[in-house]
């Protein structure tokens, strides 16, 4: 890789849901300007870019992941001025901008969806999939139910891979393409540095092979996107289901297409599906983890590291520990993750060791994707069991607004927030969490300020030295320099590696002996300098 190209390995991205953040103006909704107020905070934590979930013109239907003007901010979040603020402020504190880019479907409101349902000879009749009869009847829609809906006026149907609202467009259709290279054009033209792309593999299908996603034009597409002179240099990261045979054709140096992608394999564990538990070992994630590791170093692309994000409960609650050892199990999973090679991702919350909230009705909760779960399921679950689903798995755990300290509002807003609060906000907010002795945040500023310091821990390749399966155990090489990190998981045990001792640089137990083979406590997480193994 061309250093022009590694350079992206020095980022650390904090992902921000716009809705959930910070209300700057007391409406219950977070906000641009909500955002550019916390950018100190997001600084200080140690992330040097942000990524803002979608702030487009949108009627929410699936919260602006349904955009009806790629052109337009949705009115509640701010203007197209306060959006320029926030660019010039956040790059004049070295912030870099991150914007979802929603390519795969538009909102059913979009202006091209309005006109293309109209009739078959509507110029934007073809932006659309068409088909007198569903075209792959076996498609179930990712939020449930049939992928195809009906369209009187035309007497089709039309794809939706989501929502109905989410009508997918027609990537065949060069127009379409053209839409989106300008789109892009134009926010790269405000000053955005980056884009996270959307269930980008859904943009080329195979209806013949019965292929939703991850069809035989996608490195076509990619490239028309992004291999252009005006974009070349911006930073991507796609939502794509790569895998060990695709993943290199989509984001090596060489091929034009994306920076990274998501790899979504760790986030299997602790559950069966979405909404159902399964017993785990943290493990299977420390093995999935070394796995890609090996694999992107030996294959020459960036790996992504994240726990969480707004489409998941919280990873601490499904494979860790949120109750007595929360802030033990918090920063060992920190430690696991962001001393690895790759790059980083945190997800508003994440921060202070957000958990599961715990609700018991279902108009406590407002995602498309649980509604259908509970109407798809009501038959065959309790109300209470649908409910315990959806505590454990629902995408609204990710999404409650951000508690900043403990009194009234939880210091997001003045009144009623669009969505309630986190049922555990009282005790796990940003203000709360820096008075405790035991301080999640602060370990992750602790933490996130070493890897900005050390090139080793940003570009240095990874060995995997974990001598048993309760624990993982990981050296980080650049020329001379040497890191160990050692993170212990549930049991107290004795490490032995055959390493000299070094220099600690980091414990979540302020432990403070250099010795490496010793006891580690539950969760104990530590960070060495070491000279040789
Ligand atoms: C992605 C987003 C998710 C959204 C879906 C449809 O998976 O992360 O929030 O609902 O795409 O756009
Ligand atoms: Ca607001």
């Amino acid at each position: 890789m061309t250093e022009n190209f590694n350079r992206f390995l020095d980022l650390t991205v904090y992902q921000i849901y716009p809705k959930s953040f910070y209300d700057s103006n007391g409406d219950g909704i977070g906000d641009i300007n909500g955002i550019a107020e916390k950018l100190e905070y997001i600084k200080e934590l140690g992330a040097n870019a942000i990524w803002i979930c979608p702030i487009y013109q949108s009627p929410q239907c699936d919260n602006g992941y349904d955009i009806s003007d790629y052109r337009a901010l949705q009115p509640e979040y701010g203007t197209m001025e306060d959006f320029e603020r926030l660019v010039q402020k956040a790059h004049g504190m070295g912030i870099k901008i991150i914007m979802d880019f929603v390519a795969n479907h538009t909102s059913s409101e979009h202006k091209w969806f309005q006109e293309a349902k109209k009739s078959r000879d509507n110029p934007y009749h073809d932006y659309y999939y068409w088909a007198e009869q569903p075209l792959t009847p076996q498609w179930k829609s990712v939020f449930g139910g049939p992928a195809w809906e009906y369209n009187e006026a035309t007497g089709e149907y039309y794809l939706h891979s989501f929502a109905v609202e989410q009508p997918d467009v027609n990537w065949t259709n060069p127009k379409v393409r053209k839409e989106f290279c300008d789109i892009l054009d134009f926010w790269v033209d405000k000053g955005v540095d980056g884009f996270r792309c959307d269930v980008l593999d859904f943009i080329s299908k195979d209806f013949e092979a019965g292929k939703m996603y991850n069809g035989p034009m996608i490195h076509d597409y990619l490239q028309e996107l992004f291999n252009r002179d005006k974009v070349k240099h911006i930073f991507t990261v796609g939502e794509c289901q790569a895998n060990e045979s695709s993943i290199r054709a989509i984001c090596g140096e060489d091929r034009g297409e994306l920076k990274c992608t998501f790899q979504f394999e760790h986030l299997r564990f602790g559950r069966k599906d979405k909404f159902t538990k399964f017993p785990h070992r943290i493990w299977d994630t420390a093995s999935t983890l070394s796995k890609w590791e090996m694999f992107s170093q030996k294959h020459d692309f960036f790996y992504t590291l994240f726990t969480d994000n707004h489409d998941n409960g919280w990873f601490n609650s499904r494979i860790g520990n949120d109750e007595a050892l929360r802030y033990e199990s918090a920063t060992m999973f920190a430690t696991m993750f962001y001393a690895l090679r790759g790059i980083p991702f945190l997800y508003q919350g994440q921060e202070i060791g957000a958990a599961n909230a715990s609700y018991s009705k279902l108009t406590d909760f407002d995602d498309v994707e649980t509604f259908n779960f509970y109407k798809e399921n009501k038959d065959r679950f309790t109300e209470e069991e649908l409910i315990e689903k959806i505590n454990f798995g629902g995408r609204d755990n990710a999404r409650r607004p951000m508690a900043w300290n403990s009194r009234e509002g939880f210091g997001f807003s003045t009144v009623k927030p669009w969505l309630g609060y986190n049922t555990r906000s009282g005790e796990i907010n940003v203000e709360s969490d820096l008075q405790r002795e035991k301080s999640i945040l602060r370990y992750y500023r602790k933490l996130l300020a070493l890897r900005n310091q050390s090139r080793v821990l940003r570009r240095g390749d990874f060995l995997d030295l974990s001598p048993n399966e309760d624990c993982f155990v990981y050296l980080r090489t650049l020329g001379e320099e040497r890191c160990l990190v050692v993170c212990n998981f549930e049991k107290e045990q004795q490490i032995d590696l055959s390493v000299t001792n070094g220099e600690l640089m980091l414990s979540n137990y302020g432990c403070e002996t250099a010795t490496v083979n010793r006891i580690y406590k539950p969760y104990e997480a530590a960070i060495y300098r070491i000279r040789s193994i």
